[in-house]
């Protein structure tokens, strides 16, 4: 997929696409940093809070969000939802994963999946990009299961306890695997799609 992405960008002008990255987590901003870098974007941090409307899902809320900061900000620009769904949680945190975190930390999660056997989750990325007239929304997700402690130091938020299906790791133990198959990876790739096409 990135290769076929990479091929998109062939033989289009070198001049890079600036486009802001709003959010105020500079591990998101990094991530993405890289997972764009070589394709023709220049994208620029800026660090900044806004408000997040409450809803099921990170599409609902990206669009929302989308929609709410291009009254003012009329530059290109992308902003990210995500969050964490436990299946025998009934998708809990999902949309409140930053928050839950900041509440109970990663013991929290581990004390509410004690004695669980289905450990399933997923994880969910919604960026939403405003192209200066028109707002777009692109999901990645990735599936996993959630360890059974806190396992890595690498990442933030829950990489200690995800680990993605087929794989051993969580993404806190191996920074290439989250960077190749994380739901953030799969939402940049659709982003990067429509922009270079
Ligand atoms: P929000 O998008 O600002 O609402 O925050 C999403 C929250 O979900 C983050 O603060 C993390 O706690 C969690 N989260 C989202 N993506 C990841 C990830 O890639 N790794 C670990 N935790 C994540």
């Amino acid at each position: 997929m990135a290769e076929r992405v990479r091929e998109a960008s062939a033989g289009k002008p070198s001049r890079l696409k600036k486009v802001f990255f709003i959010t105020s987590n500079p591990h998101k901003f990094s991530e993405v940093n890289e997972m764009c870098a070589g394709y023709g974007i220049e994208l620029v941090h800026l660090q900044r809070e806004y408000p997040e409307v409450r809803a099921d899902t990170c599409e609902q809320v990206a669009s929302a969000s989308l929609f709410n900061i291009s009254k003012t900000v009329k530059m290109p620009f992308i902003i990210e939802d995500s969050g964490l769904f436990i299946d025998s949680l009934n998708g809990f945190p999902g949309v409140y994963s930053a928050w839950v975190l900041r509440k109970v930390g990663l013991d929290g999660i581990l004390r509410l999946m004690r004695g669980r056997r289905d450990r399933r989750a997923h994880f969910v990325s919604a960026i939403g990009y405003f192209d200066g007239k028109k707002a777009h929304v692109f999901t990645g997700t990735v599936d996993g299961s959630i360890a059974q402690e806190i396992r890595g130091r690498s990442g933030f938020g829950y990489d200690p306890l995800f680990i993605p299906k087929g794989y051993k790791f969580t993404f806190a133990e191996n920074m290439t695997l989250k960077q190749k198959l994380s739901h953030r990876k799969k939402a940049v790739e659709q982003f990067l799609k429509h922009v270079l096409h």
